[in-house]
């Protein structure tokens, strides 16, 4: 086994690192511009940018993987919003290039992607349910999805997940944890939307299921995330009880309050059996990963 991993220096490209190095699996660990990631050996370590197809011939052809965990991607719902194009071609256009080449050296490719392809009515999700993206992000997400059925004799698996949350170092954007605990630490104004309904995912969790199924060869969709699926206004008091920090800064808000760009999907969160049972994911719960952060 081969892993080649793109978006290295992001939380759950780190992860992965870790994982490989832990369990000794071979590895190239690669992301725009220089290596972020301290525990990541720069002789592991090459820049791709997953939008130069040419890049990405070259990097593919000297390293020869037998896996692509492909994390990299434009994240931001908002910014995907305000720039549609930037997201087509990192989200969906990289994606194609991506599992061309891997179909190429006869490689697995696997796309992470997002509870956000469903719209939220009817949560939670089963892999089987229907899509109806409701954001630029979640259908440029939905439409990779898509595009890896197009890509005859491609050997692939879909990881969605949602909420993504864990310590990662000189990430280019916090999450909700970590972004909550640090305010309510601070005694700052948090407003936080009780109508959206999630189930946060600790990221060395993911990326244990990313890479058990490589080695395990399994394919096709998988829906990985935390145990419980409960508001973002719920999941922050619970991160204010677990470190015993006052809760008077918090301000409860209904989404249509917030005029935020990209519309999000109100409930969604994921039935895991099929992961359970295909790959025996155990995923933590909150108050078992709070304690893991510093
Ligand atoms: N985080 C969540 O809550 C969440 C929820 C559902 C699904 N997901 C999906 O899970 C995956 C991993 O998420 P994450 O939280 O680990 O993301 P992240 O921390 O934002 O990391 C993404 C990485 O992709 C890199 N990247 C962006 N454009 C690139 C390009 N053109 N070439 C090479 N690398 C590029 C970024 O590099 P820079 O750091 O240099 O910008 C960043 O390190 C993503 O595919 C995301 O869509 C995440």
């Amino acid at each position: 086994m081969r892993i080649l991993i793109t978006g290295s220096n992001g939380l759950l490209g780190q992860k992965v690192v870790d994982l490989c190095l832990s369990k000794g699996l071979p590895f190239l660990a690669t992301s725009s511009g220089e290596n972020r990631y301290s525990k990541c050996p720069d002789s592991q370590y090459q820049t791709l940018d997953i939008t130069d197809e040419a890049n990405i011939k070259v990097v593919f052809d000297q390293y020869l993987p037998t896996h692509i965990i492909h994390t990299a991607a434009m994240t931001n719902v908002d910014a995907c919003e305000a720039q549609p194009e930037a997201c087509d071609l990192v989200n969906r256009q990289a994606v194609y290039m991506l599992a061309k080449a891997s179909l190429a050296i006869g490689a697995h490719f696997q796309l992470l992607s997002t509870d956000f392809v469903f719209d939220g009515e009817a949560g939670p999700y089963k892999e089987t349910d229907q899509p109806n993206p409701l954001s630029v992000y979640a259908r440029s997400k939905y439409e990779a999805e898509q595009l890896l059925q197009e890509v005859d004799g491609l050997n692939y698996s879909i990881v969605r997940t949602i909420i993504v949350y864990g310590q990662g170092e000189q990430l280019s954007r916090s999450n909700l944890i970590l972004w909550a605990k640090e305010a309510l630490q601070e005694g700052k104004p948090l407003n936080i939307v009780d109508d959206q309904f999630r189930a946060p995912t600790w990221a060395d969790d993911l990326a244990w299921a990313c890479v058990r199924i490589c080695e395990m060869e399994q394919t096709g969709i998988f829906h990985i995330s935390g145990p419980e699926t409960i508001s973002i206004y719920d999941i922050v008091l619970r991160v204010a009880a677990y470190y015993q920090l006052p809760t008077d800064q918090i301000t409860r808000l209904k989404s249509n309050t917030l005029n935020q760009a990209a519309k999000r999907p109100p409930r969604t969160g994921f039935i895991l059996d099929k992961a359970m049972r295909t790959l025996n994911y155990k995923p933590h719960t909150l108050e078992e990963t709070f304690a893991l952060l510093n």
